[in-house]
């Protein structure tokens, strides 16, 4: 993202808060309610997005030096990320080659061997399978090659990529879509971990993406929190192959619309939120503070259930500030938490209640929700499933 685009998008951004509207163009689209509740469809999820597509599963930061690692069980393939001995990213099925055991729980550190918690078989952070206990006594597996399975795995601007399943190399092209530009341009790479927790909910994680996907709900649904500091009713919206990026406008926006007439000298950070999709779960919300990644799957093998990972990385600029002040992180963790639970996801999981009452057939998508008109057509696309079509009414 270079400067004159931000200076365009600033540019867009102010001709919507003028003329309080959210979108150019466009008509709306209707979308199927029974998507929230098919578990066919979820069958079908999981086999093409959560097992055999590449999945940005978060900043590099995770792994922040050779030697550690990080185990994540939330797309459903239980996978071991590390960082390896020469510094260089790669991914394992997290699973035991005797007997099929969970090598490494959930969660993350630094170390440079995986001793099994069934029979103590021992890798190494290469993969490697170091030793056998008493080998003596199992036999002699030397020759059989029973390292971890390593899976297809790519450190991209910044950002850690994994297709649960094995097969080709993953193509930078094929995360990034044209986004590269933008992550260069953030440099993500050196933005420290703060911390994750995780939001469960009983809604389909459809509903949960498009819970992040539009403005227009802000001044209704957020009006004793985000509301105060966000600009409702105004974004930009640009799609990068299957992937999205939408800006939306922080309050001070408005004084730098007082203050300073040449807008390429605004500050583009301080007064904006920059939101990507990644196909297929993917959300990330950049702003002055850092980075909000959302991974949001499916749980339980029900479509009525789904877990979002939130993780939240710091933007150095402000990393003293947080590490001065000791409860920083856990208050903007809990901050996060509260808004997205007591606010969006009570609503969603109205919706999902509604969607299996099956009362009504479809949901209605406004122009000024095109992002989630987007999301709902590349994850059919995925699917190999007719595209909804944008009607003009
Ligand atoms: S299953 Fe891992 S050592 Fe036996
Ligand atoms: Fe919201």
């Amino acid at each position: 993202m270079d400067k004159p685009e931000r200076t365009h998008i600033l540019d867009v951004l102010t001709e919507h808060i003028a003329n309080d509207t959210t979108a150019d163009a466009g008509g709306i689209m209707r979308a199927p309610m029974s998507d929230f509740t098919c578990p066919l469809l979820l069958e079908q999820e999981c086999e093409v997005f959560f097992r055999n597509t590449p999945l940005c599963m978060g900043l590099s930061s995770e792994l922040p030096k050779p030697n550690t690692y990080w185990s994540d069980n939330a797309s459903g393939t239980p996978i071991l990320m590390v960082r390896d001995s020469t510094g260089k990213f790669r991914a394992f099925a997290n699973v035991c080659r005797h007997r099929g055991s969970l090598v490494v729980p959930e969660g993350r550190g630094a170390k440079v061997r995986f001793t099994c918690p069934f029979h103590a078989w021992t890798y190494g952070i290469d993969g490697r399978l170091q030793s056998v206990n008493k080998s003596s006594h199992f036999g002699d597996v030397s020759s059989l090659g029973l390292h971890l399975i390593e899976l297809p795995s790519a450190e991209l601007y910044g950002t850690l990529w994994v297709r649960p399943t094995l097969g080709d190399p993953i193509e930078e092209s094929e995360c990034l879509a044209g986004l590269d530009r933008d992550l260069a341009h953030w440099k993500f790479s050196e933005y420290p971990f703060a911390g994750t927790q995780v939001i469960d909910a009983r809604m389909n994680w459809k509903i949960g993406v498009d819970s992040y996907g539009e403005i227009y709900h802000l001044n209704v649904l957020h009006t004793e929190t985000l509301d105060k500091e966000v600009v409702g009713n105004a974004q930009t919206f640009d799609s990068f192959g299957k992937n999205l990026r939408m800006v939306i406008a922080n309050e001070k926006i408005n004084l730098m619309r007082l203050l300073m007439p040449i807008r390429d000298k605004w500050p583009y950070k301080q007064i904006t939120y920059t939101v990507y999709f990644f196909y297929p779960n993917v959300l990330m919300m950049v702003d002055a503070f850092g980075v909000d990644f959302l991974r949001i799957f499916p749980l339980d093998n029900t479509p009525s259930k789904s877990r979002t990972i939130h993780a939240w990385y710091i933007d150095p600029n402000v990393q003293k500030y947080f590490t001065d002040n000791e409860s920083a992180y856990a208050e903007r963790l809990k901050r996060f938490r509260d808004v997205v639970e007591n606010e969006d996801y009570s609503i969603a999981e109205d919706i999902q209640v509604n969607a299996e009452l099956g009362v009504q057939s479809d949901i209605v998508l406004g122009r000024n929700e095109i992002a989630l008109q987007h999301f709902h057509n590349v994850h059919r696309s995925g699917l190999g499933r007719d595209l909804l079509p944008v009607e003009h009414t």
